[in-house]
């Protein structure tokens, strides 16, 4: 049976200071929960908590130091995780290295949510039914993901190729999340479909086209955007392995997710490049 509430479960929701998952934020707590409101803009992530009655916990995801003092502060005040939403994210014009050395849209979209989520592993397999959603979009299809390689200094840095491969890597991590955890974790990732929201800052162009009127018929609110993570958070924990929600609907993963063999390279590669295990 799908739960219709969340009463009595308590969810971290990362990228919770605006768009998808500060509107993630409103609906978990009005069905019950009690939510850690996760953003980097500290006013911002303070406002949504206040609004959601939950804890504000501000951590730059470009700062694997910032990632591991918001995991300390999760195991030692919080009872219990029920649900993680690895939600925060970024698509990055240029080229920028983080002051870990590393590509910043891998960094901030894949492995910060892999040092995060490794570091509250322990913590997770406390909740009866520990669930991990990771944020992705459907252009992980068109990501190509090299563990060897994650912030593709072999390659010419382009923004959407960094952006959908740190996208496939987040489809990549919930399937091995599944072939390591026992069953009292569930892992998947979702596309929340195209979402006027702060994504493209960056990008005037595309900004002013979802803003237009087509633009706006086209794309969805980050309300919206936010209904596959209640609807996933609300489902059988048994349906939700092995599919990826595209939208509400869930659909087979496509190869390469479901190569284990890509997902044990990855996995070990993030771990050596995060220190998760220390
Ligand atoms: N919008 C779309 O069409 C679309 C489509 C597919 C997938 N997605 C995914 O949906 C997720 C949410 O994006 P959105 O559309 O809601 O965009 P958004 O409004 O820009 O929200 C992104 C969130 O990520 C946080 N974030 C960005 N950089 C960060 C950093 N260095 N450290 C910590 N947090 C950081 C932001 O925090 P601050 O605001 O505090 O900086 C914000 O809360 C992302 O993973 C995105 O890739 C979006």
């Amino acid at each position: 049976m799908a739960a219709e509430t969340l009463d009595g479960l308590t969810a971290v929701v990362t990228g919770a200071s605006s768009g998808v998952g500060a509107a993630a934020a409103r609906r978990m707590a009005a069905m019950g929960a009690s939510v850690v409101v996760v953003g980097r803009a500290v006013t911002r992530t303070r406002a949504v908590a206040d609004e959601v009655g939950g804890t504000a916990l501000p951590a730059d995801f470009a700062r694997f130091s910032e990632v591991r003092e918001l995991a300390q502060h999760l195991i030692s005040r919080v009872p219990r995780i029920d649900i993680l939403v690895n939600n925060a994210g970024i698509v990055s014009p240029k080229r920028k290295t983080t002051s870990d050395g590393h590509e910043l849209t891998v960094q901030v979209n894949f492995l910060s949510p892999f040092l995060l989520t490794s570091l509250l592993w322990e913590k997770l397999l406390q909740a009866p039914s520990a669930l991990v959603i990771n944020t992705s979009s459907s252009l992980y299809r068109f990501g190509k993901l090299n563990p060897d390689d994650l912030d593709q200094n072999r390659s010419r840095y382009g923004q959407m190729r960094s952006y959908n491969a740190s996208k496939l890597a987040s489809v990549v991590h919930a399937a091995e999340i599944n072939r390591r955890a026992p069953d009292t974790m569930t892992a998947v990732a979702f596309h929340p479909g195209t979402v006027r929201s702060g994504l493209d800052r960056d990008s005037a162009l595309v900004t002013a086209a979802k803003a237009s009127l087509i633009g706006r018929r086209l794309t969805r609110s980050p309300e919206e955007g936010a209904e596959p993570i209640v609807r996933i958070a609300t489902t059988d924990r048994g349906k939700l392995r092995d599919v990826f929600y595209n939208r509400l609907e869930p659909e087979p993963l496509r190869t390469p997710a479901t190569d284990a063999d890509l997902g044990a390279r990855l996995w070990q590669r993030a771990h050596e490049l995060t220190h998760a295990s220390t």
